[in-house]
């Protein structure tokens, strides 16, 4: 099958009902993007299928054909840089797993929603998790990407 990912065509010999995660884990050596629970449950895996979040490690790669898939390293857009700068300025992670996850589902947000709410922001990230509980650093550099955003 033919792969889109990153703004690239890519032709893979794999069984169809793999799930993308492991596509781009193990035979792209994308390995930004991380394995956390394997259910849908806490957004380590999280990609871009044409623009929005989704779960890879539940996608089958052969939902994928014809879509554009964006991963952590081929994310490049203004929301990507404004939320980029913010995670570097407010330090936001602390072991690091979860974060590209969470970087994936902040640029959507910031590229959707001007001036993102309390409530936006945890409509959007309630299934991105981590451990390391940073929230609240997430939620103040979410809101200063939405600033950067606006200028
Ligand atoms: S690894 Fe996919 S949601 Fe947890
Ligand atoms: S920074 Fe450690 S799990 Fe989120």
């Amino acid at each position: 099958m033919r792969l889109n990912i990153n703004g690239e065509d890519v032709d893979l010999e794999v069984d169809p009902d793999t799930p993308l995660l492991w596509v781009l884990r193990d035979h792209l050596s994308l390995t930004g993007t991380k394995f956390g629970c394997g259910i849908a449950s806490c957004g380590a895996c999280t990609v871009h299928i044409d623009g929005y979040p989704q779960r890879s490690c539940v996608y089958p790669v052969a939902a994928a054909e014809g879509t554009a898939i964006t991963t952590i390293e081929g994310a490049r857009s203004k929301a990507e840089e404004a939320v980029r700068a913010a995670w570097t300025e407010l330090q936001v992670p602390q072991c690091g797993y979860c974060q590209s996850g969470q970087i994936m589902s902040a640029i959507s947000l910031v590229r959707d929603v001007t001036a993102p709410t309390d409530e936006d922001i945890d409509a959007a990230m309630a299934g991105n998790l981590c451990r390391c509980m940073t929230y609240d650093r997430i939620r103040k550099a979410i809101k200063t990407a939405a600033q950067q955003m606006e200028r």
